[in-house]
């Protein structure tokens, strides 16, 4: 991660006003045949992403093994079909779908990764149609996986396919591999890249698995934040008791983990673990400047979340609240009675699950055992604590004059009509780590999704017109790339 986290980040491309993108003298032609090409195939295409959509790939339900495979296979035949080599790979976990097109020796290669596996679809009663019954509703799909990351992953297959019927060719080498566990901390990719280093090698990698900066705001993202998890369980007496005849004589595991949980957190949400600062990268003056020129307004943000008032550290703005330092949240508590009406009772157990996400150059390793340490100190002997270690990744930020930026500048261009902004973001893809580490390969995040889709939460969806505009961005970027 040191590696990633170089500290000569430099900006290549720093419009006076971001958001005011110049219109290239490239659009000025008419359109490209990969355009054309996409526009013929339209209606065609989006059954095709609407045949995925319905297959329920939720890899965290045992009970759904069978579709996820059964996704699995359909992206096989899908990159098949689009003119790769393709076939599914047992992981030990949920399988991986990898094909590749490589015929253009001499030119750099690309690895296209992705994840066809969702969240679970909960709550259901939220939802205006059915998950897995993907439904247009004005210019949006929406449909469980819609924009994380089916929609997104196939746009890029979809672009490929476009490159190679128009091309006869592809200008560059093409690999593509689609996992099956990403939304569980991708716990088999690890190794399965380590073992298939050869097959994979690349001089980049491509990933649409994140957003744009706003509608019509196409961005590339150079920074992903890291993460650890954790759960923390307090056990006190063998079982619940009566909380007047015990309570005040023996500790309730539940007052305590709540404490303990207060107790890493200061005001402002500074978190209050010795030593959790210790490694975190300050944002830089040309950075700042630049989050300030996006177009981004706190009111219309709070509104959009519907929160009372915003919150967060002193002396940072939202977008660097969200982009570039490092937080912790509660992500669910479980104690006592949380029935109907009231029951007075002393829960023999509590636990929470929380989870911290970090900036470079954190370590989540180091900042695991800083959070177990911590937590072990402040622990009352009254109670038992334990700690369990959920998944985690590594934090994200490339170089922006790293290999392909300038491409894919020209590719957005081509693909949208306007320049993407560069931007960072505050969810975590674990596996471009490895990438780095086990390839030596840098990721390229062209995101297409929009950061009010709705990944994870109910009537998550994709705007249509993005679907087909990341195709035209992918078919250019292979053309810029092999140049
Ligand atoms: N596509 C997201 C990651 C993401 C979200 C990138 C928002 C940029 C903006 C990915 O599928 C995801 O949900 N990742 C998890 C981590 C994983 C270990 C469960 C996350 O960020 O919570
Ligand atoms: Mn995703
Ligand atoms: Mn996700």
């Amino acid at each position: 991660m040191t590696q990633l986290a170089s500290s000569s980040i430099t900006p290549v491309y720093k419009p006076s006003r971001a958001w005011n993108h110049r219109t290239p003298d490239l659009l000025e032609k008419t359109m490209t045949q990969i355009q054309d090409y996409v526009n013929s195939r339209r209606e065609e295409w989006l059954e095709e992403l609407k045949e995925l959509l319905r297959i329920a790939s939720v890899s965290t339900d045992e009970a759904r093994k069978n579709e996820v495979t059964r996704c699995a296979e359909l992206v096989s035949e899908r990159m098949r079909q689009a003119g790769l080599d393709a076939a599914v790979y047992p992981t030990g976990g949920h399988p991986a779908v990898y094909g590749e097109r490589l015929g253009a020796p001499g030119k750099p290669t690309l690895l296209v990764y992705g994840h066809y596996d969702v969240q679970p679809p909960d709550p259901l009663d939220l939802w205006r149609y059915d998950p897995f019954e993907p439904t247009v509703e004005g210019e949006y799909l929406v449909a469980r996986g819609a924009t994380d990351d089916k929609g997104q992953f196939y746009s890029l297959l979809k672009g490929v396919e476009a490159s190679i019927r128009t091309r006869k060719e592809v200008p560059v080498n093409v690999k593509m591999l689609i996992e099956g566990e990403e939304e569980i901390g991708s716990p088999h990719l690890g190794p399965f890249i380590r073992k298939e280093r050869e097959r994979l090698a690349c001089d980049m990698v491509v990933i649409a698995d994140s957003s744009q900066f706003a509608k019509d705001v196409p961005a590339i993202t150079y920074g992903l934040k890291g993460l650890v998890y954790l759960e923390l369980v307090v056990r006190g007496p063998k079982k619940d008791l009566h909380s007047g005849s015990f309570g005040g004589a023996v500790a309730n595991p539940a007052n305590v983990l709540t404490r303990m949980i207060a107790a890493c957190q200061g005001p402002f949400g500074r978190v209050a673990i010795p030593g959790f600062y210790d490694d975190v990268r300050l944002i830089e003056p040309w950075e700042r400047e630049e989050f300030a020129k996006l177009p981004f307004d706190e009111e219309e943000f709070r509104q959009a979340v519907g929160a009372p008032k915003l919150f967060g550290e002193e002396g940072y703005t939202t977008l660097e609240r969200k982009w570039a330092r490092p937080t912790l949240d509660v992500n669910g508590f479980i104690s006592g009675f949380t029935g109907e009406g009231a029951k007075t009772v002393l829960p023999s157990v509590a636990s929470a699950k929380f989870s911290m996400r970090l900036v470079a150059d954190q370590d989540p390793e180091k900042i695991a055992e800083l959070t177990r340490q911590f937590l072990l100190d402040i622990a009352p002997d009254t109670v038992e604590v334990e700690i369990l270690d959920h998944h985690g990744a590594k934090p994200v930020l490339v170089p922006r004059d790293g290999k392909g930026v300038q491409e894919a500048v020209r590719a957005y261009a081509k693909g949208f009509g306007k320049e993407p902004v560069f931007i960072r973001e505050g969810g975590s893809i674990p596996v471009v780590n490895t990438f780095q580490e086990e390839l030596g390969a840098r990721s390229l995040l062209l995101g297409l999704g929009l950061p009010d889709d709705d990944a994870h939460a109910p009537n998550e969806k994709f705007r249509i017109e993005d679907y087909y505009r990341g195709m035209v961005m992918m078919g250019e970027l292979l053309g810029e790339l092999g140049k």
